[in-house]
């Protein structure tokens, strides 16, 4: 009661308004209303003053007090319910924190400890939050109401060597706690000591009891030290507006306390009842302004995007074209990317398919018309037109894109070359049935002759089907320059076969002599057998190819020329090559089958001499025709003939062949045989050997004289004229040849 007693000394002073005024704390209070006292913020309906509490008979009022500490001058501004400084007040939950008195006995001061009692005639002692709490070593204490209906208390006690920090909870060790019943509005502590203090009044001669919030004593050495000079602790009560339920309340309108948006609740102890903001709301549940809406937007929510506040609650949503309902803990706002992004990637894809295609259709058909374009160029129209014309032969000839011929060389690579021609690169092709071809490519730039010489070839080749004759299988205009695409023949051309430089194991006179004879009997086919008959134009060694059996294969028709049934001859630009053009032929300008015999006859005169028919090296004759000629006619015939073929076996063979070969090369169209003769002396030729080999060396023997007396008559036939003017064709070939070479020059090649 002493220690009470203190609070009694009250003065009635100004109450500076020194407390930071909280905006919260105002927005709780009465318009008008002094909101705090010293620092604790008074909501209404409690107030200090009057009008400012609720009207219920002082129930709710407060005496806020400016006291003047007597020894510092010191101003201290507290609050009052009645004689108890109100430390705190809380509307929801409804409750008071006060200041409440500790109980202490100590050694030798006082025997009666009893009579520390409190009273709170409008709050009950909430029995949740606060405990009642004896602390000492030898102590027992009891607290009891005021009417006597309840008692309760515990024992604590220690020794000197109790050690209180490994001890740490409060209990039964120098401290004990206790729960009281609720709805108790006072009490009455009783402190005592069971043996006088008597052995632990040198280092712990005191006892404390109280009832004090949770939490507000933890016990230790130190807490037992300091509780010394403790006073006060603070307690928590509940409060409630008195003596009518809800129901009973909310009868009167008027007295109602519960404002807008706000809903009525019971306490558990006692009697009244108290007001709380609705879910959503916030605010002073008793002013006549009542629980605001909270603007749950601005604070935290569940919307994952977009937040709409209401009355009392609010709604999320998604932007527009997000999927989900917009709460964090259910299925949130589904970002709309994935369809977005899959549309734009879809739209996209279809544009750039769109584009794409155009573009590529635009390339394919500028390519497309870039092919048409070389195809008319090459002649192609022309080509088909003849093709028609020669029903039969077109299904031979067949039109390659460029395309499969690509691949069929590598696009055109190096290592695929044959050879380089007079006309153009020869490459090697594989077509898809693992076919060799060899496929011809003209030189760049192919100008109007070119293409007419390739236009021609096509023509003349696809009339033609000999097994000496190289077969065309077709050819491709798509491309800049044309293509021809040929039968393959791989073992090179007859030029590079008796070449004695390029060649040790040169071709045996048996081999030579087959060769002339399958030569010649193409060109005699083409000259007479072919549909039209054709002029080769161009017969030379390297124009025959040799397959792998040595089989000859005339090739290179650029030159050639179909020759109309009715004309006998025609006249065209000279075409040739030196070493082999026909004299007459340059000079007249008259183009007729004889120019191949003559050309042909050179070729003869290579397999039998081993010499190129053209040499400006040539010490004795740079023509091979002229200087085999004046040979002939000097009777040194055998010095001419290759030393490689030169066996006595074959001298006669020989002869023969020389003999037709001069024939051959006479200046005089008219006096050469024809293809068809040359052809089928050759054969009898070989025909003769066959023979002689069966019927053994005699018989062969006789056999040959007959024959050189019948190729002697043959021959001797055709001399008559021919002798007398040797010298003068051979001039006349020789003048020929000057001019040709005065032509070619100046033609800049
Ligand atoms: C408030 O307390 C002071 C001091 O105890 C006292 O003088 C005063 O009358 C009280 N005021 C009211 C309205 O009770
Ligand atoms: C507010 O408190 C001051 C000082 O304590 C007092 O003078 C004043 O009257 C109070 N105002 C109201 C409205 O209670
Ligand atoms: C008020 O101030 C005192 C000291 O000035 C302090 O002990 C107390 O806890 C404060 N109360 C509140 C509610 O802030
Ligand atoms: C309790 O309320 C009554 C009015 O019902 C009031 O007269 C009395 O002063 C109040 N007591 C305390 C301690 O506040
Ligand atoms: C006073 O009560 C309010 C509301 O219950 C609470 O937030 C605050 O911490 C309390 N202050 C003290 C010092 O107990
Ligand atoms: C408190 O209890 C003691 C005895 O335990 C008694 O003597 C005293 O009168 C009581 N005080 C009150 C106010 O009832
Ligand atoms: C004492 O208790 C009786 C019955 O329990 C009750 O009627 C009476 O009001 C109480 N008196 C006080 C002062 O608490
Ligand atoms: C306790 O001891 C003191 C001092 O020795 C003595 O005055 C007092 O009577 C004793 N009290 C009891 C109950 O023995
Ligand atoms: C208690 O207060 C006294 C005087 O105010 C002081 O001398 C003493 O040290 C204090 N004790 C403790 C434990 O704080
Ligand atoms: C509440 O009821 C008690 C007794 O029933 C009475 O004394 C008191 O004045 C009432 N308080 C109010 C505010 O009506
Ligand atoms: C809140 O109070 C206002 C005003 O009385 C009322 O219009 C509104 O419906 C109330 N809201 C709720 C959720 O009760
Ligand atoms: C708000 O509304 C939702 C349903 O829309 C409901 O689940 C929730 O409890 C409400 N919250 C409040 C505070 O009314």
């Amino acid at each position: 009661m002493g220690l009470l007693s203190s609070l009694h000394f009250k003065l009635a002073v100004l109450v500076t308004t020194t407390a930071a005024a909280l905006a919260a704390a105002e927005a709780q209070t009465k318009p008008g209303c002094n909101y705090t006292c010293g620092n604790v913020s008074i909501p209404y309906p409690f107030g200090t003053s009057e009008n400012c509490y609720r009207d219920e008979d002082l129930y709710f009022f407060l005496n806020c007090t400016t006291t003047i500490s007597p020894s510092s001058g010191e101003a201290t501004t507290q609050l009052f319910s009645e004689d108890v400084q109100v430390l705190n007040i809380s509307l929801d939950p409804p409750e008071l924190t006060v200041s409440g008195d500790v109980s202490k006995h100590c050694y030798g001061f006082n025997d009666d400890v009893s009579g520390n009692w409190m009273m709170f005639p409008n709050y009950s002692i909430s029995n949740t939050k606060n405990r009642f709490t004896v602390v000492g070593c030898d102590t027992y204490a009891f607290v009891e109401d005021l009417n006597g209906t309840f008692t309760t208390g515990c024992v604590s006690s220690c020794s000197k060597e109790t050690r209180f920090e490994e001890a740490g909870a409060c209990s039964g060790v120098g401290c004990c706690q206790t729960s009281f019943p609720e709805t108790i509005r006072d009490y009455n502590i009783t402190l005592l000591s069971f043996k006088n203090y008597t052995k632990v009044r040198d280092f712990n001669p005191c006892g404390y009891a109280f009832i004090a919030k949770k939490g507000s004593f933890n016990f230790s050495k130190r807490e037992l030290r300091d509780l010394s000079n403790r006073t006060e602790f603070p307690v928590v009560l509940d409060w409630a507006v008195p003596n009518q339920t809800c129901r009973e309340a909310q009868k009167d309108a008027r007295r109602y306390a519960c404002k807008q948006n706000s809903t009525c609740k019971e306490p558990r102890s006692g009697i009244g009842y108290y007001c709380v903001c609705e879910d959503g709301f916030k605010g002073n549940p008793y002013l006549d302004t009542g629980c605001k809406d909270i603007n749950e937007c601005d604070g935290d929510n569940r919307c994952s995007r977009i937040c709409h506040n209401v009355d009392g609650n609010y709604t999320c949503s998604c932007p527009w074209g997000y999927g989900g309902d917009g709460y964090k803990d259910r299925s949130g706002c589904k970002s709309p990317f994935k369809e977005i992004s899959l549309g734009i990637s879809v739209c996209f894809l279809v544009i750039f398919t769109l584009v794409s295609t155009l573009c590529w259709g635009n390339k394919q058909r500028a390519l497309k018309q870039l092919k048409r374009q070389y195809f008319e160029r090459n002649g192609g129209n022309y080509l088909l037109q003849l093709l028609h014309q020669q029903q039969g032969y077109i299904d031979r000839t067949k039109i390659f894109t460029e395309d499969e011929l690509k691949i069929a060389t590598n696009n055109f690579h190096e290592s695929r070359i044959l050879g380089h021609g007079g006309q153009g690169t020869v490459y090697k092709g594989i077509l898809p049935d693992n076919s060799f071809v060899a496929i011809k490519k003209s030189r760049v730039g192919g100008d109007s002759r070119q293409v007419k010489d390739f236009i021609n070839e096509v023509t003349v080749l696809s009339q033609v089907n000999h097994r000496n004759v190289v077969k065309l299988f077709g050819c491709c205009l798509e491309t800049e320059v044309p293509l021809l695409v040929y039968e393959f023949v791989d073992n090179g051309t007859l030029f590079d076969r008796i070449d004695p430089l390029k060649n040790e194991h040169s071709l045996s006179w048996e081999t030579r002599l087959r060769i002339a004879a399958e030569t010649a009997g193409a060109i005699s086919y083409l000259h007479s057998s072919a549909s039209i008959p054709i002029i080769h134009r161009d017969i030379k060694s390297a124009n025959i190819l040799l397959d792998h059996n040595h089989m000859a294969k005339v090739s290179d028709f650029g030159a050639s020329r179909l020759i109309p049934l009715d004309e006998a001859q025609v006249s065209t630009v000279v075409q040739g090559t030196l070493g082999y053009l026909d004299p007459e032929y340059l000079l007249t300008g008259q183009l007729n089958e004889k120019s191949d015999v003559y050309s042909f006859g050179v070729v003869l005169l290579e397999l039998l001499t081993g010499k190129k028919p053209y040499e400006f090296l040539r010490l004795e004759q740079k023509n091979l025709a002229t200087y085999f000629a004046s040979s002939m006619k000097e009777g040194s015939l055998l010095e001419v003939i290759d030393k490689r073929v030169l066996n006595q076996k074959y001298v006669e063979q020989l002869q023969e062949v020389a003999f037709l070969a001069r024939r051959c090369i006479r200046v005089h169209g008219e006096k050469r045989p024809t293809m068809k003769e040359v052809a089928t002396e050759l054969e009898g030729l070989i025909a003769m050997k066959r023979h002689s080999w069966v019927k053994g060396e005699d018989m062969m023997f006789e056999e040959r004289e007959c024959l050189l007396g019948h190729a002697a008559a043959s021959t001797s036939a055709g001399y008559d004229g021919a002798y007398g003017n040797v010298s003068a064709n051979t001039f006349a070939t020789y003048d020929c040849i000057q001019k040709q070479m005065a032509f070619e020059i100046a033609d800049g090649r």
